[in-house]
């Protein structure tokens, strides 16, 4: 059975801009399992951003449900929810939110503050992670001396810090030229894989959404269509007992029900 990690009931966000009321949600019934890799996109002004900001408790719905693993946190109290954002899931922003006065490294440190971490560790951790995103001899760069590659490449790895269950990357390509963003979705695409992260990301880029599991259509606030994605097929598994295939993160074969 797949495990819901996320789950929209039907959802509505109105913004109220003076006087005036602003749809950017209707009606949004979502379902994203755990270790799924999810793109969504969708033309500008679709409600992306909304959707993700309410998937990552960042903002409230106006009506409907959000449950986060089986938990409600609709009315759940800021401080529990903040909580909750630090250990479970990791946030790119669009427009990446690093703090100026901090380098890439401290940037990254930032997330594991108020964890069980030494600062030893976190630094430590901060290099590597930057490493990973191919940022190493840029530690001590604040955010004005990096390019918006960079910074956006800074921003993923905060968003790795603590090792979240669930990532939600807002255009965490929208930077960058080919060859990083190949490399960007190749270490989603290996995280989703080795460690069974949630990844939801939001891309107007067509190849990017390819490589992901399912791609969700968001126009004018709804759920136009769903369509599968490439990554879907590297997670065809075949059973070693009767070499029936299996899904990725089944704990029984469906046909031979032998523990996998
Ligand atoms: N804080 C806000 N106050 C009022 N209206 C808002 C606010 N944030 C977003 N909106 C409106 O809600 C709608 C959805 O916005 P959202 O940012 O979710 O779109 P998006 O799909 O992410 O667009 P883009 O691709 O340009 O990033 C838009 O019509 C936008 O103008
Ligand atoms: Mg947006």
């Amino acid at each position: 059975m797949s495990e819901a990690v996320l789950k929209l009931e039907k959802l509505s966000k109105t913004y109220t801009l003076g006087k005036r009321s602003v749809p950017a949600l209707s009606n949004v019934n979502l379902q994203v399992n755990k270790g799924e890799f999810v793109a969504i996109m969708g033309p500008s002004g679709s409600g992306k951003t909304t959707l993700l900001n309410v998937l990552g408790c960042l903002d409230k719905p106006t009506t409907g449900t959000v449950l986060l693993d089986g938990v409600d946190v609709v009315r759940m109290p800021e401080n529990a929810l903040y909580k909750i954002r630090r250990s479970k899931i990791g946030f790119v922003f669009q427009t990446f939110n690093l703090l100026p006065y901090l380098n890439a490294r401290e940037n990254v440190e930032l997330p594991m503050e108020n964890t069980k971490t030494s600062k030893t560790e976190r630094k430590q951790r901060a290099s590597e992670l930057l490493g990973m995103v191919g940022l190493s001899g840029r530690e001590e760069h604040r955010p004005h001396r990096l390019s918006a590659g960079e910074q956006q490449r800074v921003a993923i790895a905060r968003a790795l810090a603590n090792n979240p269950a669930i990532i939600l990357a807002d255009e965490p390509t929208g930077n960058l030229d080919a060859k990083n963003k190949r490399e960007i979705v190749t270490l989603l695409a290996n995280l989703n894989l080795k460690q069974d992260t949630t990844i939801i990301l939001v891309t107007h880029d067509g190849q990017v959404a390819a490589h992901t599991e399912r791609v969700v259509l968001l126009k004018d606030g709804r759920i136009l269509k769903e369509r599968q994605g490439l990554h879907s097929a590297k997670k065809k598994l075949i059973c070693p007992c009767c070499g029936s295939k299996i899904e990725h993160g089944d704990a029984v074969c469906s046909s031979c029900q032998k523990k996998l």
